[in-house]
């Protein structure tokens, strides 16, 4: 699918500002920056008891008894996930199964999968931990890119969106493959990555997770990558760095692009959603020997990248 030349042109715009941006920040590494408070919100989510716990309708329990009936529907490591309680819907077990979101993501957080399952590396050092667990990451955007690409096509999506979410996946296998290299070189090896791939979902709730998924953390991924690129004090993970953020700048740029297409087909109502689900995250922080070998921006730095994306 040939991209014309505007479509170029626009894509350029935002990969050059991704850059500027995440090399504008570098000076300020070590100085103070913009807080790093963690952002909370609050989810709901379906549930049903068994049949032989009756609770009259209305009536609001705590976490510990909704636990065996309330379980989050997908697991994602950008989320620390609490139940906080339920709420019984009606005399026939139907729940309201309430959760609280803490956003301290791991870092990088690219595009990740509905249904990804926890999964812990080998690793003999903090260092081959880490980039054991973005390996896993990078393999698990391939599932994130390949679910995007059947929704895509199934909610009509033009022809060249869907083949930037391929060419995307093609991408995700190259960083996958490096990034394990560099896991290796530290004497560790990153989890096989498992998904329980979700059936194709409605066009709000996959434009709902691409403005999470594409539009914030893409976008982080790739200022963050640039940042790597230059400041990474193991030169061969600077060097792959440099090669992985042209392309997650892409990616950023694809999400966006889905976000505006997607808009086009949404209700006044659907669009608010999306709107809500752009917030920001604030990435964890690191050791001072790992920021500095892995070339991570400090978190006081990831929170003025985070403003700059707002
Ligand atoms: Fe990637
Ligand atoms: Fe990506």
């Amino acid at each position: 699918m040939a991209i014309s030349i505007r479509e170029r042109r626009a894509q350029g715009a935002l990969q050059r500002w991704l850059r500027r941006t995440a090399l504008a920040s570098i000076p300020m590494i070590g100085l103070c920056g913009c807080g790093d408070s963690c952002e909370i919100t609050h989810q709901s989510q379906d549930g049903q008891t068994d049949g032989g716990v009756v609770w009259a309708a209305g009536s609001q329990h705590p976490a510990a008894d909704c636990g065996p009936y309330c379980r989050p529907g997908y697991h994602d490591p950008c989320f620390d996930t609490v139940l906080t309680g339920c709420l019984a819907k009606n005399a026939t077990g139907a729940l309201t199964c309430q959760y609280e979101m803490t956003r301290c993501v791991p870092q990088p957080c690219g595009r990740l999968p509905a249904g990804l399952l926890a999964a812990a590396p080998v690793a003999p050092s903090v260092a081959g931990a880490e980039l054991a667990s973005r390996a896993h990451l990078e393999g698990a955007a391939v599932f994130a890119f390949d679910a995007l690409e059947r929704e895509l096509i199934a909610h009509g999506a033009p022809p060249l969106l869907v083949e930037r979410a391929r060419k995307a996946q093609r991408d995700e296998r190259r960083h996958h493959r490096a990034m394990s290299a560099l896991a290796a070189r530290y004497g560790a090896r990153p989890a096989p990555v498992a998904v329980e791939t979700p059936p194709v979902r409605t066009l709000v709730e996959m434009a709902v997770e691409n403005a999470a998924e594409g539009c914030v953390r893409e976008t982080y991924g790739a200022m963050e990558a640039v940042v790597q690129g230059e400041t990474a004090g193991d030169r061969a993970i600077g060097k792959v760095m440099r090669a992985i953020a042209a392309d997650e700048a892409d990616h950023a740029d694809l999400g966006w692009a889905i976000d505006v297409w997607a808009r086009t087909r949404l209700s006044r109502a659907e669009r608010a959603r999306l709107d809500d689900a752009c917030g920001t995250m604030t990435p964890q922080s690191y050791s001072p020997e790992l920021t500095a070998l892995l070339g991570l921006p400090p978190p006081e730095v990831a929170a003025c990248l985070m403003n700059a994306i707002a």
